[in-house]
């Protein structure tokens, strides 16, 4: 940041990011709102001036570490002599509300995560000591208005909000809770925000919701006006200038349109890779969860998708030991994902949620069982995974190159199936999408050789 005359004198700023994507894309927003205020990212809480805490809520766990964090931080406040502001933003802020302050008084601020554009108008109101410290009004459609139009890259990838909310009720699941109802963000909008982050060398947008294929809204005037939903949404994205891969997540199969399924097979920025949870392969369970689909709809959606890019990567969430899971139910889960055959999964042992359906029903599973289940389900998951990484080996796979690698002369990369790659090359290719060919394989990345550079390139 240059210094003019009339410009505030620099304030350090750190966020920690925990939960979702959701969650990452946030925190970047408020840096785009704090910095015209002169706050500038420093790289410990200890020398910030404003501590922003962004929370997740999803799982118990992730609730009890903020609140061990905020007791770290209060410490480096009082360290600091009270200089140090701290503001607890996301999930649990929405969630908790009073009760955090109640429970962390050294906590200046409590904002939720459609609050994020009030925060420099909050950070007034405490530095005078005036007025609520809480914000967690739902109001989506203001802040995506609110929020500063234009983005900052960071790197050749960047994620892009176009969705927010969920109205999907699964029983287990506070989000509706913390993030309101669903609530699309304008076209217009989303093309600026993409245009501008491509101008800045961005080569692969993924577009985020909590629901992101229930995207809809009506399209610019000048391509006819109509309703869109997301397939339509990403073909007018992938004819802008310079972006030159599309991802989306978190989806649901609900929302799993024929016209996305037909975009996977002729968008070619649409990359291979689908992240569609699906939680339990029980019917059963699917139906105590809400999820208002059975394991076999989910298999012909896969299947379809399959007919449309036959390569494409599939991915998915796991939810194990359910109230009223079953030996047979958890059978059926496994069979689901042999059948399927999963690219890479995430898998979580339920955890009872305050305030959610599932947290009143009968039949709370032990620790032991959750355990076992989640062990089993995670080793064959991830044998799944070894097997889809080894599948690329011998193959040349366009790589867009993120960064340079933890040895000397080492870049890394992502593949079209959102792998790590690893292999040796200059750092000028920084940015761009370069041919490699994948030699090695293991659980969590590849390695290759780059094949084909074009001389301006390096
Ligand atoms: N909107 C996405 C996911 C949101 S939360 C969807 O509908 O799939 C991310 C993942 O956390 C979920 O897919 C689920 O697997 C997991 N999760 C959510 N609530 C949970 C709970 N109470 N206990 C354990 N895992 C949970
Ligand atoms: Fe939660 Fe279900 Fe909504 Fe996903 S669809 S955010 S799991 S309620
Ligand atoms: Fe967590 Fe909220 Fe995301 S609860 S998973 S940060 S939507």
């Amino acid at each position: 940041m240059t210094g003019t005359p009339d410009e505030k004198p620099m304030k350090g700023l750190f966020i920690r990011t925990y939960g979702c994507q959701m969650n990452v894309y946030d925190s970047e927003r408020i840096r785009d709102v704090l910095r015209p205020l002169g706050y500038a990212p420093v790289d410990s809480p200890e020398s910030a001036d404003l501590v922003v805490v962004n929370t997740c809520h999803i799982r118990e766990k992730a609730t009890e570490k903020v609140y061990s964090e905020l007791g770290q931080l209060k410490r480096m406040k009082e360290a600091s002599g009270g200089r140090m502001t701290i503001a607890v933003a996301g999930c649990v802020a929405q969630a908790e509300g009073e009760e955090l302050i109640r429970r962390q008084p050294a906590v200046d601020l409590v904002l939720g995560p459609q609050a994020y554009h009030k925060l420099p108008e909050m950070i007034a109101r405490a530095s005078r000591a005036i007025g609520d410290r809480l914000e967690t009004e739902f109001d989506t459609v203001e802040k995506f208005d609110a929020l500063p139009k234009t983005r900052e890259a960071d790197g050749p990838a960047a994620f892009v909000s176009v969705q927010e909310g969920c109205d999907k009720f699964c029983t287990f699941c506070v989000v509706p809770y913390t993030r309101g109802a669903e609530m699309s963000r304008r076209v217009d909008d989303i093309v600026f925000e993409t245009r501008s982050l491509a101008s800045q060398g961005v080569r692969e947008i993924t577009l985020l919701g909590q629901n992101v294929n229930a995207f809809h809204g009506p399209a610019p005037v000048l391509e006819g006006g109509e309703d869109w939903r997301l397939g339509q949404l990403c073909r007018h994205l992938s004819k802008i200038g310079g972006i030159e891969r599309i991802r989306y997540t978190t989806s649901h199969p609900r929302d799993m349109d024929d016209d996305l399924i037909a975009a996977h097979g002729d968008t070619p920025a649409l990359m291979p890779f689908l992240h569609l949870p699906v939680q339990s392969g029980s019917d059963r369970i699917l139906k105590a969860m809400n999820r208002g689909h059975t394991a076999d709809h989910y298999r012909d959606i896969i299947a379809r998708v399959r007919a449309a890019r036959p390569d494409i990567a599939i991915a998915s969430d796991f939810i194990v030991g359910f109230p009223g899971e079953s030996d047979a139910d958890f059978e059926a889960t496994m069979q689901l994902v042999r059948d399927i055959g999963y690219a890479i999964a995430y898998s979580f042992k339920y955890s009872s949620r305050p305030g959610t359906p599932a947290a009143e029903m009968h039949g709370h599973l032990p620790e032991s069982v959750k355990d076992e289940r989640l062990q089993a389900l995670q080793s064959l998951l991830r044998a799944q995974q070894t097997e889809f990484n080894a599948s690329q080996i011998g193959k040349t796979l366009p790589v867009l190159v993120t960064g340079k690698g933890r040895n000397e002369g080492q870049m890394h990369g992502r593949s079209p199936y959102l792998q790590a790659v690893h292999f040796d090359g200059p750092e000028t290719l920084n940015g761009q999408i370069v041919d490699v060919k994948i030699v090695g394989a293991s659980l969590n990345s590849l390695t290759g050789e780059l094949v084909r550079v074009t001389e301006a390139a390096l």
